[in-house]
């Protein structure tokens, strides 16, 4: 299981993605109607759509895996009876599967045979999305809820966060303890901590600065730089963030909780080196909610008589 897109919709979405490509550093990948494709280096066809809509809202996002893992999610999904419905991707790349509504109105699509494009070489591009982290209103549930119905496992809580694995890396995804529920950013994978900088650099060209970092986490320990995309809404948003070096963990994963997890004083991340623009980012996580524009269907799950 991988996490691979997130299909956003929004006002202005040529404008967008011209910011992604021309400053963030991503590469064009197709424009299909209304919908901005942009990749990374890496073999997914696209990381990031972008589709023309009236309202900022998230449309889905995309994980990939093998047929095998998509029928056991169809069981625990149909067991669990959160609202799906079987997919075939319009997107780029195409691919079928189904897609979940979670209980705070996350969408997740999960994909089998979706096509792979040749990588990149020698591009200063981000590599792949690394993890897309929401805000919920009950973060503790959520967490839950994506062990029993998705085959997920929490990696770590922190008084702020409920982190998320679905393969070895130490999270895909994470839960925010937020009171509200949307997206709360989208993080790229860049190749090292020098291409981490080097996009702080390119941002800096554009007279922008981080909204947080640089700076390392404590769970998953990764490299960040949080910044707020200007392409939304009102002030801007969504979050994205450049990313690198999250660590990978073993299947019998100890998760921490919030008391293993905690900072000296003055101290939010394990660098200390960047202030933290609370107010700003918060307002930019309100941008992007969830919207289905899907009907629930049965997802024909596998029995063993029909199997
Ligand atoms: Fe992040």
């Amino acid at each position: 299981m991988k996490l691979r897109s997130i299909e956003l919709a929004l006002p202005h979405a040529a404008e967008a993605a011209a910011f992604l490509t021309d400053i963030w550093g991503m590469a064009p990948a197709a424009v299909e109607g209304n919908i901005h494709y942009l990749r990374g280096s890496g073999s997914y066809p696209y990381l990031v759509a972008l589709e023309e809509s009236a309202d900022p809202y998230v449309r889905s996002t995309t994980f990939v895996c093998t047929a095998d893992r998509l029928e056991q999610l169809k069981r625990s999904v149909h067991e669990a009876g959160l609202p799906a419905a079987p997919v075939v991707s319009g997107d780029l790349g195409g691919g079928h599967g189904i897609i979940v509504e979670l209980a705070e109105g996350e969408l997740l699509r999960f994909l089998v045979d979706a096509g792979e494009v040749a990588p990149i070489e020698g591009a200063d591009l981000p590599v792949k999305l690394t993890h897309v982290v929401f805000n919920s209103a009950d973060a503790e549930a959520t967490g839950h809820l994506v062990e029993d119905a998705l085959g997920f496992r929490v990696s770590d809580r922190t008084k702020g966060m409920v982190f998320v694995r679905c393969n070895d890396s130490h999270h895909s995804t994470a839960f925010a303890r937020a009171g509200f529920a949307s997206l709360n950013h989208i993080a790229f994978e860049m190749a090292d901590l020098d291409a981490v900088m080097r996009g702080i650099g390119r941002l800096r060209d554009h007279e922008m600065v981080p909204a947080w970092g640089p700076g390392r986490h404590g769970p998953g320990a990764n490299v960040f730089a949080y910044f707020i995309a200007p392409f939304g809404p009102g002030n801007g948003g969504p979050v994205i963030e450049f990313s690198t070096a999250v660590e990978k963990v073993p299947e019998d994963y100890q998760a921490g909780a919030p008391e293993d997890w905690t900072w000296p004083e003055k101290r939010i991340d394990q660098w200390g080196m960047s202030d933290k623009d609370f107010a700003g980012l918060r307002a930019a996580e309100e941008k992007f909610r969830h919207r289905r524009d899907w009907q629930v269907q049965p997802l024909n799950v596998l029995t063993e008589e029909n199997h």
